[in-house]
């Protein structure tokens, strides 16, 4: 990403009236249906993205340097010293961990979510589609496992306690779970950031992985920028306090929990971007398709 700042955009913190806020649903809900499509609930796809999923699979890219031994001994949980492993093994190991923890939580989300034929509310349908997108993004993870070398990479099984965890945290009431919502959206797009910046450094002795990884990638983080302001859009004055004083213990834990993140990430660094993100830090090629909410670009 560009690191020149452009002027023009406001803090994804930035208040935002409830009027405002419902405008900026429905211009939401009209950007997600143009660029997903239909939704193929049985499938938990989007015709749109199936279609650049099938298009990309259509023309693979392979490693010629496969990681398997050492990404099928450490993926699950660490049992190398993970400062002995080198950093592409780091990259694919961390990537799984962070993508199933997705997983848990979009699966147990779905459940518990209308359907698109069922929804009687805006939000409801915005969200519908919302989890559809994550579980393409679920795919497109998986395509990048293929592209080093690793076929067949699978989510496992939800672990009990967690899918229960998950399954009331699902049915908690709106204004609840507005603010965590968010942080983890916001806490997801620093990290897609930051792997698109280390790409070079990780797979640059094979550009053509490096720019299928990229733009399969890129792929997921248009989505998940749309996302952070779908979620700040979400919350009121009070949800937008409540977010500000999660980031920092919502890092801490998410981060905590996972060995290779210190290796790879200055997280502090990145808890630090999340409270100070605006859009002016997104390069104009993610920026131009994806989404921000109205109060979050500055008026001339
Ligand atoms: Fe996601
Ligand atoms: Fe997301």
């Amino acid at each position: 990403m560009s690191s020149v700042h452009r002027p023009g955009r406001r803090s994804i913190f930035s208040p935002a009236t409830a009027r405002e806020r419902e405008a900026n649903f429905e211009s939401y809900w009209l950007y997600q249906q143009g660029r997903d499509g239909e939704i193929l609930e049985g499938a938990k796809d989007l015709s749109e993205k199936r279609k650049s999923l099938a298009r990309l699979r259509a023309n693979p890219v392979r490693t010629r340097r496969p990681v398997a031994e050492a990404f099928h001994r450490n993926y699950l949980t660490m049992r190398d010293d993970p400062r002995s492993l080198d950093r592409r093994t780091l990259l694919l190991t961390f990537l799984y961990k962070f993508a199933r923890h997705e997983w848990i939580g979009i699966s147990a989300a779905w459940d518990a979510t209308p359907t698109l034929a069922r929804a009687k509310y805006l939000i409801d349908k915005i969200s519908r589609y919302h989890l559809a997108e994550e579980f393409c993004h679920m795919r497109l993870f998986q395509e990048m496992f293929r592209t080093f070398g690793l076929e067949g990479v699978e989510w496992g099984p939800l672990p009990r306690r967690t899918k229960r965890l998950y399954g009331v945290f699902a049915r908690l009431p709106g204004p609840l779970v507005a603010p965590p919502a968010f942080v983890s959206e916001l806490m997801g797009l620093t990290v897609y950031l930051r792997l698109d910046a280390m790409l070079d450094d990780i797979v640059g002795d094979e550009p053509d992985v490096r720019d299928r990884i990229r733009e399969l990638l890129r792929a997921i983080m248009t989505d998940e920028l749309s996302h952070v302001g779908e979620r700040r859009n979400f919350m009121g004055p009070l949800g937008l306090r409540a977010a500000r004083l999660m980031v920092r213990p919502m890092f801490r834990a998410f981060f905590g929990g996972i060995p290779e993140a210190p290796l790879l990430f200055d997280t502090r660094q990145m808890r630090q971007d999340a409270v100070a993100f605006d859009y002016g830090t997104i390069g104009p090629d993610v920026l131009g398709v994806s989404w921000v909410p109205s109060y979050c670009i500055a008026r001339p």
